[in-house]
């Protein structure tokens, strides 16, 4: 009997179609929006496999009510949305995608810096509201990128692109602090390993792109942004979470940093009233990192990968608690 895989949210179509090919019963959940908790559970007790995003908060009550999943192929490459932790008791792999989405991502977080650094989104808005007068002399000043400190937060795939970025581009010094040295980085790059102070300490732009876990949430808050230069520029393009909000509004408005760019919000969506989005030295995007057609096929692919190589070899491609696999329940 063909195994079914539940898709918790329209994604391009390669995932099914590949899918499809290899045999399963595939079914869509075709809502506007993300599914609800009762809804997740509901069809993800019919299924045997689940491609799930972000917005499914899938913890230890729905694994009680699901821990009969055989796997779990996250279409992205975060996956704090899910409790590893428990997925890995019950034996169930998770998958993700990583690669395929580090140059949109990057190109993002290297876009907001240039944004920020000339208040591009503001200045458009005060044309819109019929505000431009006349050229201004000493308004509108920005300040230059090149020759730089780029701090680097999380130094691992995106991270490492957007440090190629601002070297290429701007010549800048690249610093980094992660859990481990990336000796590639350091080699390719002439990364600097340093603390976390010396990251806040010395960056002009600090770029965070680490995962969201219980080390890096709420960490750049009031205590870091104090530490950070005043002319230093604060870019997120991995989760809201690792910052926190109301601490970035207060460095901002206090001129304790000189300005942020966010594509990743805390909480998400943000409200259309916050503070921030009316700041001349602030970007803020949707959430947009990974929204290429490019890297969007390439995340649908690899979800349906993990999951077609898991049913043939046992393998999973990309799988975030691979000591599953040696014990999966399916071997
Ligand atoms: C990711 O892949 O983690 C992106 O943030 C999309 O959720």
């Amino acid at each position: 009997m063909s195994k079914k895989v539940l898709i918790t949210r329209i994604i391009p179509a390669i995932a099914n179609e590949l899918l499809t090919q290899a045999g399963f019963e595939v079914s869509v959940w075709e809502g506007t929006g993300a599914m609800t908790r009762a809804e997740l559970i509901e069809r993800a007790r019919q299924a045997d496999a689940l491609i799930s995003l972000g917005a499914n908060k899938i913890d230890t009550h729905f694994f009680s009510a699901c821990g009969h999943l055989d796997i779990i192929a996250q279409f992205a490459v975060g996956y704090d949305n899910i409790d590893v932790d428990e997925a890995t008791k019950r034996g169930i792999p998770i998958g993700n995608t990583p690669d395929v989405l580090s140059d949109a991502t990057a190109d993002v977080a290297f876009g907001l810096m240039i944004v920020v650094s000339r208040k591009m989104f503001y200045l458009h808005n005060t044309i819109a509201k019929g505000e431009w007068k006349q050229f201004e002399p000493l308004k509108n000043l920005g300040i230059e990128l090149y020759g730089k400190t780029l701090g680097i937060f999380g130094m691992g795939r995106i991270g490492s692109v957007m440090a190629q970025r601002c070297k290429g581009a701007y010549n800048m010094k690249i610093i980094y602090n992660n859990r481990n040295r990336n000796e590639a980085a350091e080699k390719r790059l002439g990364a600097q390993w340093v603390s976390f102070d010396e990251l806040l300490q010395q960056s002009d732009v600090l770029s965070v792109h680490s995962v969201l876990s219980a080390e890096t949430r709420g960490l750049f808050d009031k205590n870091a942004y104090a530490k950070m230069k005043r002319s230093a520029i604060f870019i997120n393009t991995s989760r809201g979470g690792v910052h926190n909000e109301q601490d970035l509004i207060e460095a901002l408005q206090t001129q304790t940093i000189w300005g942020a760019g966010l594509d990743v919000t805390n909480p998400e969506p943000m409200q259309s009233t916050n503070p921030l989005l009316s700041m001349p030295n602030v970007a803020v995007l949707p959430h947009i990192g990974s929204a290429t057609v490019e890297a969007r096929n390439g995340m649908a692919r690899l979800a349906a990968e993990n999951i077609i190589e898991f049913y043939k070899s046992g393998n999973v491609p990309y799988c975030v608690n691979p000591e599953v696999l040696k014990r999966s329940k399916h071997e």
